[in-house]
């Protein structure tokens, strides 16, 4: 890479690292994950590492968390507020111990012992306490100066405003974690997106009083400037402050050996979902206050302290319940309503259990402790269940025979191609009789790729439902707007441009249409294949009058699955009801009719085998291009046959016995030049 590349580089990183952090700190919104975000800050610093002539005051290595807002006056930490360097593995804990081995001259199995503590994920805070009183509350701002907000922390209880014991140093900042409890934070939800960004919100309100309204908690783990302290190691001061009227968390424990710490974080991370606060990992910290002061910093972080990250897309939590939902095709999809968890940034309280054979390959029970996984923004999935935690009275869970929405009776269909029983069971009522299945369809009916009405989306088609405004998917175009306007949320100006944009989409081409319907199988490229085949909506239409669809199979890239379903559509009285109610409403436009005057007009082709240096859908577009059509099987209606490698032999043979001309690829490309 060219020096300008590094540095283009370089800049887009600092600035994205600047985006996430005004973000993170000022807005109180977390944008990308914290695994994300910490593989940032390395990015950055092995840059730095590798081309010493990349500097930036923005580096993280200047900067921790955010400067202060413009809210809050702004006052210098005496001692300054500083971070902590990440391990992810065993192996990066061997690396830190043997670093401070080094460091310190000691033989490789010299022990350490250190203060092991909960990593709160929260918001961090300096209190100055002068003479036993609280004097000054700062945010940790950027490390070195803070915001005064000593009003907003004063309405925190768990906050001492006076200690009055005799061995409270006569100077002291006490630093800990603002938080909120997650059982606090259901009431929260709504506005913030996790218990971290409603503490840190709250903490910045102007005005205390609103601060004080929020359930905020204080947990205490460490001191910054200190005058008459008498504590000589980390465990010896928690054990302090807790005596001095300050919350520690219960969790704290002396260890010794990088072994001994990996087992402890496995515990307590299994544990993690059973605790009332978030926590993203455990903090250790060399427990003797002479070896911590030898050790002393590099950059920002102490080099006798090191935070043990959780996995950031990982976590463990109860299933509370087990929910059906029915899609619009029927199908069952469980759901598991989880304890809330944090992973990654996310309150998580659903993660699918995909199917019925899903469930019963984990056996996934109600009350199970499980591990769940949150990738992307793919709703969460189960990895794996911790049988031995499993209530000694669980029971298996049994997948509902009958549809829990209208009753009907549940199925698993034979799929011919694999040979066996789908995995998914469906509800076997037809069209229109389950109202979870309705609604679906509805909510099918107005999206993107069909009708695509503005301004009516799946949260209003859920409320007219529910007050009965729709049931069909012509209601849409015979809609009350004298009730819509008094309804709550509703007025005059909105009612007009929900009139106008439904007016609009009433003009519609046949193969949108078609894939509104909802026909199971028909996706967006099967609809565009039949809008083709049919060109006009009449022509769909009178399907409904015919009982044998064979010819449907001829049309490429329509299978038998396909037809099938088209004729359980149009055996459906309610379909075909609503296919004329609609009519009544709508302007179907016909498909566009291809030019026939190619030079393949009138000639129908079917490829067998593999081509040279063609894919099928380029030939397919060739073909069609020069009027000709595609057809998907050997019949009388074909008229050529065109061979790559490999041809299917029965094809070859068929065409054969019916006469029907044989053609390779050159022959075929031949067709076209030599006419054209
Ligand atoms: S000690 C020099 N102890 O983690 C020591 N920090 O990246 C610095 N945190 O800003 C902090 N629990 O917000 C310490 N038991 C604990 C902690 C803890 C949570 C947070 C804190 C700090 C960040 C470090």
């Amino acid at each position: 890479m060219k020096k300008k590349q590094i540095e283009e580089k370089y800049n887009n990183y600092i600035n994205l690292f600047k985006k996430y952090n005004n973000y993170y700190y000022n807005k109180n919104k977390s944008v990308v994950s914290d695994r994300e975000f910490d593989e940032l800050k390395l990015k950055i610093i092995h840059l730095e590492e590798k081309y010493n002539y990349l500097k930036s005051t923005d580096s993280p290595k200047n900067i921790v968390g955010h400067r202060p807002s413009k809210n809050f006056k702004k006052v210098f930490h005496k001692v300054p507020m500083l971070s902590l360097s990440n391990a992810f593995t065993e192996e990066d804990l061997l690396n830190f111990e043997k670093k401070i081995l080094n460091y310190l001259s000691k033989n490789h199995n010299h022990p350490i012992t250190y203060a092991t503590e909960p990593k709160i994920d929260g918001i961090s805070a300096s209190l100055t306490y002068k003479n036993g009183k609280l004097v000054t509350g700062l945010s940790r701002g950027d490390g070195n100066e803070g915001e005064d907000i000593t009003a907003n922390l004063s309405t925190i209880e768990d906050i001492p405003k006076e200690i009055d014991s005799k061995d409270f140093p006569e100077e002291i900042d006490i630093r800990g974690e603002v938080f909120i409890k997650n059982s606090d934070f259901e009431k929260l939800k709504e506005k913030f997106a996790n218990p971290r960004n409603a503490a840190s919100g709250s903490l910045r309100q102007k005005n205390s009083e609103d601060t004080k309204k929020i359930p905020l908690k204080f947990i205490a783990y460490t001191f910054g400037y200190e005058k008459g302290l008498k504590a000589n190691n980390q465990f010896d001061f928690l054990n302090q402050l807790s005596k001095w009227g300050f919350n520690t968390n219960p969790l704290n424990k002396l260890i010794t050996g990088v072994k001994n710490l990996v087992k402890n974080y496995n515990e307590i991370e299994k544990k993690r979902a059973d605790l009332d606060f978030d926590i993203d990992g455990m903090v250790y910290k060399i427990n003797d206050f002479s070896i911590q002061k030898r050790l002393g910093y590099v950059a920002n972080a102490p080099r006798w302290a090191i935070a043990h990250k959780f996995s950031s897309n990982k976590a463990v939590s109860k299933i509370i319940d087990i929910d059906i939902q029915i899609g619009r095709t029927g199908a069952l999809t469980p759901v598991a309503k989880i304890k809330p968890i944090n992973i990654g940034g996310v309150v998580v309280s659903n993660a699918t259990l995909h199917n019925e054979d899903e469930i019963n390959r984990k056996d996934i029970r109600i009350g199970d402790t499980v591990t769940l996984e949150r990738a992307g923004d793919v709703i969460p999935h189960i990895l794996s269940v911790d049988f031995k935690k499993r209530p000694k009275k669980s029971l298996k869970f049994i997948f509902p025979n009958k549809c829990p929405s209208c009753g009907s009776k549940t199925i698993k269909e034979y799929n011919k191609l694999t040979k066996k029983k789908d995995a998914v069971r469906r509800c076997s009522s037809e069209g229109y009789y389950c109202d979870k299945i309705a609604i679906e369809k509805l909510k099918h009916f107005i999206s993107k790729d069909a009708f695509n009405i503005d301004g009516l989306g799946k949260k209003i088609i859920e409320g007219f439902w529910k007050l009965k405004l729709i049931k069909f998917p012509y209601d849409i175009f015979k809609l009350d707007y004298d009730k819509i306007e008094k309804l709550e949320g509703w007025g005059q100006l909105s009612v007009e441009n929900l009139k106008y944009s439904i007016n609009q989409k009433k003009n519609i081409s046949l193969e949108r249409f078609i894939f509104a319907l909802g026909i199971r199988h028909i996706g967006l490229e099967n609809a565009k294949l039949l809008s083709k085949h049919f060109v006009s909506f009449s022509n769909f239409q009178n399907l409904s009058k015919k009982s044998n669809y064979d010819d449907l199979l001829n049309i490429d890239g329509i299978g038998e699955t396909q037809v099938n379903s088209i004729k359980s559509f149009f055996a459906n009285d309610i379909n075909t009801k609503v296919l004329k109610e609609l009519e009544k409403y709508l302007f179907i436009n016909n498909a566009s009719v291809k030019q026939k005057n190619g030079i393949l007009n009138n000639k129908s082709f079917l490829v067998t085998g593999k081509l040279n240096g063609m894919s099928r859908a380029e030939i397919k577009s060739l073909i069609e291009e020069n009027s000709g059509t595609t057809v998907s099987s050997v019949s009388n209606k074909l008229d050529y046959l065109i061979t790559g490698e490999k041809p299917t032999k029965r094809k070859v043979e068929n065409a054969k016995q019916l006469n029907i001309k044989i053609i390779n690829q050159n022959q075929f490309l031949d067709m076209l030049n030599k006419t054209s």
